[in-house]
């Protein structure tokens, strides 16, 4: 099936390639504002990332992909100063790191007048193959589910955070439009509320029944509610298929073990990253405390008061039923299988 028939469709254009400059949705404003900011340079594309105007592992990859292209404009110096700047955007995610890596591998050989249409064909590919990467996903990852499935989530692995359906939100979205899910529940996310405003968004938008839980309401769910699946992105695995994705998502894993429920990690290749032995080798972005200690502006502690604010943690491969990437499904989902698949 080509790409543009896929009978589920990304539901807002959040990330637009104009030639000269990029533009993306500011998702900091969702639900209630639709802003774009507009991207000139690499630099402008690295304060959106490390900002969260733009957010979301294979997002961030596509993004660094065009602002590689943006620097190309400007010679090989520029290029691989751009490089290095966007790697500093945002740790965790390693699709940052493919996006640029991708990006410097189009240009090596390449005369430098040559340079600018290398990068934006390879940028653009970039971004083509990440749509066509999530409707295999959703394909793959939706004859996992049984009928009337009813499905945790957590953060936005959704549109929003690719360049096409999502990766979780994308099997989710596929599923229900085969007639196999019944309902979804978002954890809300603390701090950015990645599943309140965006995840939720999606699913209202696409008409998937979905009701939203606060992130300590899983466990009560799970134990009363029947929860058949728990579905989720990352933004990196790990060479022994140890799970990085928002902070949460370990105890999201430990509490589907205990009730017997299947654990699925859904994540495009380019979030594999096989130079990373293992899970506690994956950096964990640590975003200012002042995150946590504000809602919208709106202090919620005593002033003085101190917070942390780890944005990601790891799950641990045995905790993991499968991952579904775009070039087959990783199960069990350990070291061995995960190189037979993604390697
Ligand atoms: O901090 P964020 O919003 O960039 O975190 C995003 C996530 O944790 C997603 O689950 C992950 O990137 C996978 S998105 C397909």
């Amino acid at each position: 099936m080509s790409t543009r028939r896929f009978p589920v469709k990304d539901p807002i254009a959040h990330i637009l390639w104009e030639g000269d400059r990029l533009l993306v949705l500011d998702q900091r404003l969702l639900p209630r504002r639709i802003k774009y900011v507009s991207c000139r340079t690499a630099e402008d594309v690295a304060r959106a990332t490390k900002d969260m105007v733009l957010r979301g592992a294979p997002l961030i990859g596509v993004a660094a992909a065009y602002g590689m292209a943006l620097a190309s404009r400007h010679g090989r110096r520029e290029l691989e100063r751009a490089g290095r700047t966007l790697l500093r955007a945002r740790p965790t995610a390693v699709n940052l790191k493919h996006g640029i890596d991708a990006m410097l591998a189009a240009a090596e050989g390449v005369p430098e007048g040559r340079l600018p249409p290398a990068v934006e064909n390879a940028a653009r590919r970039f971004h083509r193959e990440d749509i066509a990467g999530n409707q295999r996903m959703a394909v793959l990852g939706a004859s996992l589910l049984k009928k009337d499935s009813r499905i945790i989530t957590h953060c936005n692995a959704g549109a929003l955070a690719t360049a096409g359906l999502g990766t979780a939100v994308g099997v989710i979205r596929y599923a229900h439009h085969l007639g196999k899910v019944t309902h979804v529940y978002p954890c809300e996310t603390r701090p950015y509320l990645q599943g309140s405003r965006l995840t939720l968004w999606e699913l209202m938008q696409s008409r998937v029944p979905a009701t939203l839980i606060t992130d300590n309401m899983a466990a009560h769910l799970m134990k009363t509610g029947g929860i058949d699946a728990v579905i989720v992105g990352s933004d990196r695995i790990a060479a022994n298929a140890d799970v990085c994705n928002k902070i949460g998502t370990y105890g999201l894993a430990i509490l589907a073990r205990h009730h017997g429920i299947p654990f699925y990690v859904v994540a495009p290749t380019t979030t594999v990253d096989v130079a990373t032995r293992d899970g506690s080798r994956i950096p964990i972005e640590e975003r200012s405390g002042a995150e946590v200690l504000r809602i919208f502006g709106r202090p919620i502690a005593p002033r003085g008061a101190r917070a942390h604010h780890f944005a990601f943690d790891v799950t641990p491969h045995q905790l993991v039923t499968a991952i579904v990437t775009e070039r087959g499904v990783v199960r069990p989902a350990d070291g061995r299988h995960l190189k037979r698949i993604a390697g």
